[in-house]
């Protein structure tokens, strides 16, 4: 079965071909970051407008790449939720738009199955069941997977979301956007043991996250090494960048560690935007050889949001439980 999958919950438009028995075919993204970097950050009727310049030209491209046509499409897949509402009704629409048209079923996907399902699209894929790290700009969780569509909440954040947290505090630090990977780089000059941030929650005795007092312990700190100009020096900017990635990191990989441990799993998929930082990946790494577990990550461009995801996912439920409505619902607030 041939799925064409459309990603447009937020700030890119990603839009792939994924076929049931071939794999994924194609796949093509346009990232909006350039055009919201201005604004400091996402402005929802811009993106709207953008998705609907880049959807259908996206496609095109894919096609081409596979060398398909429109008809070879046998399934439309599309992020439902969670999102910006007008974001996400421009892929809604547009897919079933085209299902209707194609005389083919459409699913509405949910964004974190794509992200939580991504690394599957690998060539060395983890098997089921494995613990899952999902560490986006809006979400934080560890989940139990034990097949497609079976996920379990071990731990979530009670404020903000690791990405947040790595935007937020970027921002403060003057740093652009998107601040996760404008502050990880930041970091690599930064010196070592200068400063130490808290690590919260890292004995809570649960598996939760809260990284909104890091993000207030890192304004403190910036307070008090600003000059008289109240700006901080590029040093002490490096330093407190790598003293806030250690905390977050090892916060991260720990609750990780002890999501294997409480469930009894060997397998650790990580996931998501903050999925891409190398320092996270190298703690994981570590912690697998010493700790004898395997861990699974996506390909980088595949950790931030893209339609290959959308595609497989979608692929995944079309193949168990195909349906066809002419509705195309939206969530834009939805938990997995
Ligand atoms: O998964 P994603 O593309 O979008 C959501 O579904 O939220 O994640 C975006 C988040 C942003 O907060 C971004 O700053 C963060 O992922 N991110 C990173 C890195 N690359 C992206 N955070 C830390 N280090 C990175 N290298
Ligand atoms: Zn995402």
């Amino acid at each position: 079965m041939l799925v064409l999958g459309i990603e447009s919950s937020c700030d890119e438009t990603g839009v792939a071909l994924y076929h049931t028995e071939r794999g994924l075919l194609a796949h093509a993204l346009h990232s909006q970051v350039a055009m919201h970097a201005e604004y400091g950050g996402v402005v929802p009727e811009l993106a709207s407008r953008d998705h609907i310049r880049r959807v259908l030209p996206l496609t095109r491209q894919v096609l081409k790449e596979a060398g398909c046509t429109l008809q070879d499409i046998e399934g439309i897949a599309y992020t439902e939720g969670p999102g910006l509402a007008g974001a996400l009704l421009v892929g809604a629409s547009i897919a079933a738009a085209l299902a209707f048209a194609l005389k083919v079923p459409t699913v509405g996907v949910h964004h974190l199955e794509g992200h939580l399902l991504a690394p599957l699209l690998e060539d060395n894929p983890p098997a089921f069941p494995f613990v899952a790290l999902l560490v986006s700009g809006g979400h934080s969780q560890l989940m139990e997977v034990t097949g497609i569509g079976q996920y379990t909440t071990l731990g979530d954040t009670l404020d903000d979301a690791a990405g947040e947290a790595f935007d937020k505090t970027a921002k403060l630090l003057g740093l652009g956007y998107p601040g996760g990977p404008a502050l990880s780089k930041l970091a690599l000059r930064g010196t070592p043991g200068r400063f130490k941030l808290p690590r919260p929650m890292l004995n809570s005795g649960d598996l939760n996250f809260s990284f909104s007092g890091l993000k207030t312990a890192v304004l403190t700190l910036a307070n008090q090494h600003r000059n008289d100009a109240q700006e901080l020096d590029e040093q002490t900017r490096a330093d407190i960048c790598l003293a806030f990635q250690d905390a977050i990191v090892e916060v991260l990989s720990k609750k990780a560690v002890a999501a294997l441990r409480q469930t009894g799993l060997s397998r650790l998929v990580v996931a998501g935007g903050v999925g891409a930082n190398k320092q996270l990946r190298e703690g994981l790494s570590h912690a697998a050889a010493k700790k004898r577990f395997e861990v699974f990550y996506p390909k980088l461009e595949f950790c931030t949001d893209n339609g290959a995801m959308i595609a497989f996912a979608g692929a995944m439920r079309l193949r168990r439980e195909g349906r066809r409505t002419m509705n195309f619902p939206i969530k834009p607030r939805w938990d997995l």
